[in-house]
């Protein structure tokens, strides 16, 4: 088996039905992983069509994981898990994030959430000495304009890798993360899909363009594997040089 062969490996992606999720959940998938994803709507049907979401193959289960109680009613998807991809998250605009409401919806979903979802397969993850893959985002390092939980929640969600994979080490679990820049996905056509913004956003990033999800997807791929097997508790920024 090399490096990043997952076959027969036990798979889940929370936020797995669009965008970076859905692209990690068929990278695993095409590596023979058995994979399944968690998402917002009633079944997978209610994604056939939808730009970024190709559920082929995968397992589905709703559950919104801004409930914690939902969180702990969901079935757990396998006997065991050995993979656990974090790639939920939402963002609020019109500075909706800076009332109480705005600020609770987005922490709970994009910090909280990261915290109740590994709690909940921490025993099949240490039983698996297998690992967690956090998806937190470039804005947890730095201001983000109007939008003050989803920073604070990011930055919430690059902490967390690291107290994780400290709590974690010595079971024999690996956390990482990553933190990706521009990736053209639902969550960002407020920008990628206005023409201003859109090149105005093109032009900050030193390698020219948004990343895709398989650029995102390669990253998971490799912390989740063996060739990371002394990484633990690391956040790798996946910006194509925004931050710089
Ligand atoms: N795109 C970027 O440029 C970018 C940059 C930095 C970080 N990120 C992060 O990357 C991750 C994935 O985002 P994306 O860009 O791929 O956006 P996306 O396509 O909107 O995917 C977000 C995922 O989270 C799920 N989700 C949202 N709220 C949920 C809830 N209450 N319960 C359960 N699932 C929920 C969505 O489910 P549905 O499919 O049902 O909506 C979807 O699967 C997020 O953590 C985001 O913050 C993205």
């Amino acid at each position: 088996m090399n490096d990043t062969d997952f076959t027969g490996k036990k798979i889940l992606v929370v936020g797995g039905s669009s965008g970076i999720g859905n692209g990690i959940a068929q990278a695993f998938r095409s590596r023979g992983a058995d994979v399944h994803v968690w998402g917002t709507r009633a079944g997978p049907g209610d994604y056939d069509g939808q730009d970024g979401s190709d559920l082929t193959g995968l397992g589905y289960t709703q559950v919104d994981v801004s409930n914690p109680e939902a969180i702990a009613a969901a079935p757990a998807p396998f006997d065991g898990l050995d993979v656990l991809v974090l790639s939920q998250g939402t963002v609020l605009y019109r500075k909706e994030e800076f009332t109480q409401a705005g600020w609770d919806k987005v922490m709970a979903i994009n910090v909280d959430s990261v915290l109740h979802c590994a709690m909940k397969f921490e025993q099949e993850l240490a039983d698996a000495k297998g690992n967690v893959v956090i998806v937190s985002s470039v804005a947890g390092f730095k201001a983000t304009m109007g939008n003050p939980a989803y920073a604070a929640s990011k930055a919430g969600a690059v902490s967390l890798t690291r107290t994780l994979g400290q709590a974690w080490a010595d079971r024999g679990v690996r956390v990482n993360g990553f933190a990706p820049g521009l990736v053209d996905t639902k969550l960002t056509k407020v920008t990628t899909g206005h023409p201003g913004r859109r090149e105005r956003a093109l032009a900050k990033i030193p390698m020219g363009r948004f990343g895709l999800p398989a650029d995102m997807a390669g990253v998971a791929l490799f912390l989740a594997s063996p060739m990371a097997a002394y990484v633990t508790g690391q956040t790798l920024i996946v910006d194509g040089g925004l931050t710089l």
